[in-house]
Parts: C-alpha cells; sequence; structure tokens
C-alpha cells in the first residue's frame, strides 16, 4: 500500500470532495433524500490523503469513520453543502464531487409535524424548489480548481455523463457502471473527458479510489 504511492503522486496539492446524500426536511421528522452511502466519496479522500494531499471533505449525512488525516465538515441539506464548498473552493487545486445532492428541497420546511387529517384521508402536496448546481458553480469560478463530477444513471451512462461534462463545463466526468452499486464495498468506473473514456474495471471501492486518484494527479500535470 505505501509502495503504491512512493513518491506521492497529490503532494503539496489540496482536495476538496463532497460525499455522501444531502437531506432535506419537510418538517421536523421528515425530510426527502437520495441512496448514497457515501462510500465511493470516502474512499476517494482516504486515497487523495495517501496520495499525499491536503483533503477536506463535507460530507452529507452518513455513518462512516472520516479517513486518517482528512479535514471533515458534517453538513445535512444542499444549501448547507453549498456554503461549506463554495467559499472554500479556490484555496484548493481539485474539487471532486461524489455527494448525491437531492436536486429539490421543500419549498417550505413546515415548523411542527404535519399531522393526518384524521378521517379525511386527504394526503399533503408539497411544493419543491431546485437546489442549486454546486459543482456547476465551482466549475464557473474564475481561477477554480480541476473539477471531477460523478454520474450515476439508470440507463444511457456515457451518453448523460458527455452531456454533464458539457452542460458543468467539467473537464472530467466519473459514471458508475452500476446499475446498483449503492452501498456496497465494489463499483466499477467509467472515465468520460474529451479524449475519450477509459474504464477502471470491477474491484472494491478503496481500490478504484487509488486508481482515480493517480488518474487525476496525471490530468492535474497536464492541466
Ligand atoms: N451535483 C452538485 N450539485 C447539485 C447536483 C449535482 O454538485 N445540486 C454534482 C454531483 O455531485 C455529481 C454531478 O453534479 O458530481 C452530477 O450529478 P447528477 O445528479 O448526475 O446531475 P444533475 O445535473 O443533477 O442531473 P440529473 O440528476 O437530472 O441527471
Ligand atoms: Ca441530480
Amino acid at each position: 500500500v505505501i509502495a503504491f504511492f512512493q513518491p506521492k503522486l497529490l503532494a503539496g496539492k489540496t482536495l476538496l470532495i463532497t460525499a455522501g446524500p444531502t437531506f432535506e426536511p419537510i418538517d421536523p421528522v421528515r425530510g426527502i433524500t437520495n441512496l448514497s452511502s457515501g462510500k465511493m466519496g470516502f474512499a476517494i479522500a482516504r486515497a487523495a490523503a495517501e496520495a499525499g494531499a491536503q483533503v477536506t471533505l463535507v460530507a452529507g449525512p452518513v455513518h462512516l469513520a472520516t479517513p486518517r488525516g482528512v479535514r471533515r465538515i458534517d453538513v445535512q441539506t444542499a444549501q448547507q453543502m453549498f456554503e461549506a464548498v463554495l467559499p472554500r473552493a479556490t484555496e484548493h487545486d481539485v474539487f471532486v464531487a461524489t455527494a448525491a445532492v437531492a436536486d429539490w428541497r421543500p419549498a417550505q420546511m413546515n415548523e411542527h409535524k404535519i399531522k393526518k387529517q384524521d378521517g379525511t384521508k386527504t394526503a399533503p402536496t408539497f411544493e419543491l424548489a431546485e437546489n442549486a448546481d454546486i459543482l456547476a458553480a465551482v466549475a464557473a469560478l474564475p481561477d477554480g480548481p480541476y473539477c471531477v463530477g460523478f454520474a450515476a444513471e439508470s440507463q444511457e451512462l456515457v451518453k448523460h455523463a458527455r452531456e454533464k461534462l458539457l452542460r458543468k463545463k467539467v473537464p472530467l466526468i466519473v459514471g458508475n457502471l452500476g446499475p446498483a452499486t449503492f452501498g456496497r464495498d465494489d463499483n466499477a468506473l467509467v472515465l468520460v473527458d474529451a479524449a475519450g473514456e477509459r474504464e477502471l474495471p470491477h474491484n472494491d471501492k478503496l481500490h478504484l479510489a487509488r486508481q482515480l486518484v493517480a488518474e487525476i494527479a496525471t490530468r492535474l500535470q497536464q492541466a
């Protein structure tokens, strides 16, 4: 393991990463969230720290231990994640967005628990508001970091990944070759950039994270 990163590929570099889901409260006891264990993001944070980077990890609600040497900031909502990331982004060389950010939040947060309307069988309805795109906002910063996005799709992964590359104006999108990787310790990835596609075949998430960190380090040197 130690020999893997000799010399250290990200020595002297700083890396900011989002991981896990976000949770958007409806009322004090309920909310909207996404499926994400955070394991891939935490593995990348660990691999980047092993590679000599100074790592800041902005984590949504997950049950995972902080990797050794990594600075962690816990958040709950997409707005909190945005506010944790944006002011710090230009201080970093690399930004990796692995978080499964909720695209929408309830437009209003109810201060008290919503109660059933006894006997009426009428379900409440919720108006939703769109959350800001953290990755696109960081990618648009002048003198911003090298940005890496993730894409988890249920169909046409590479097509959607390439579309996100262009729409969010980031140099690299990493596709999750699931389909059902949530919570598992293994995964397979496809790297999509202007040069084409490169698959990182099925492996445990830490091994994939180390390969991805090596790929990012190579691209940083070329950037
Ligand atoms: N992302 C983000 N902030 C958001 C939404 C997404 O930073 N509000 C990031 C994710 O962390 C990921 C990338 O953007 O790195 C792609 O996320 P994804 O949900 O696949 O893209 P969307 O633009 O939200 O498109 P859609 O969900 O409709 O496919
Ligand atoms: Ca989304």
